[in-house]
């Protein structure tokens, strides 16, 4: 088992009707982090679940959970889920009107800071931030729903990204995650790209044998090293 890769299976494709039992499932399975999708129906045309859900996830599993806020405003909610039990908390950063404060009021909370980057958005983002920044989400779909199709123009942004992080972080780890259609036939080329972390949910929940799924993307994962 690679140690360099992390999975994250998105919480939006389980079955929220068992979800304790879902995320129980999927860190037995091997996940490495759970990746809990949070939408307001403004900031994106879908509605989810906030920290209360959050909160009752909390006890099932021991991994960190990666909450991804597809949200605007950000920051009144931060201080809800650093108490609900988030380890790392992300955002978008043209929703929120204070970007350095954001991050700032993530990680006086206790939490990892994200900035998460739709496929249209420039990674211009990072330019006075990056120093506040545990992890880059690059959004391989634009976000609000499950199960679409990976937008292959963000491999060459996903290099771009890795490269900015190894010059200017100064040897201190920051994550590079990739959120949206990944499955187990394209997560080695994402790998090759730059991408450490890699979300997926319904590769991983839309399928029979969770272990399975997380073992054949680590397969995979381990040539993407070799290349
Ligand atoms: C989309 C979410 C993703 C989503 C990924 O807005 O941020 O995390 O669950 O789902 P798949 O892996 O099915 O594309
Ligand atoms: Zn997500």
């Amino acid at each position: 088992m690679s140690e360099r890769f992390r999975i994250a299976p998105s919480v939006l494709s389980a079955d929220f009707a068992r979800l304790g039992e879902e995320v129980r499932a999927v860190e037995a399975a091997g996940a490495d982090l759970i990746h809990f999708d949070v939408m307001d129906n403004h900031y994106v045309p879908n509605l989810t679940v906030g920290p209360l859900v959050c909160a009752a996830v909390r006890p099932h599993v021991s991994i960190p959970i990666d909450v991804h806020l597809m949200i605007e405003p950000v920051d009144r909610i931060v201080a809800d889920f650093a108490e609900a039990g988030a380890n790392l908390i992300s955002f978008h950063p043209e929703a929120s009107r204070h970007v350095d404060r954001t991050l700032s009021l993530i990680r006086e909370r206790g939490c990892k800071a994200g900035l998460v980057f739709n496929p249209a958005t420039p990674l211009a983002w990072l330019d006075h931030t990056l120093d506040k920044v545990d992890l880059v989400l690059l959004m391989s779909v634009n976000p609000g729903f499950g199960g679409q199709r990976f937008i292959d123009a963000v491999l060459p942004k996903i290099t771009e990204a890795r490269r900015r992080i190894d010059a200017a972080a100064g040897g201190r780890e920051v994550w590079l995650e990739v959120d949206g259609g990944v499955k187990v036939d394209n997560i080695a080329r994402i790998a090759t790209a730059g991408a450490d972390t890699f979300v997926a949910g319904s590769a991983i929940f839309g399928s029979k044998d969770y272990a399975a799924t997380i073992r054949e993307m680590r397969a995979q994962l381990a040539r993407a090293v070799r290349a």
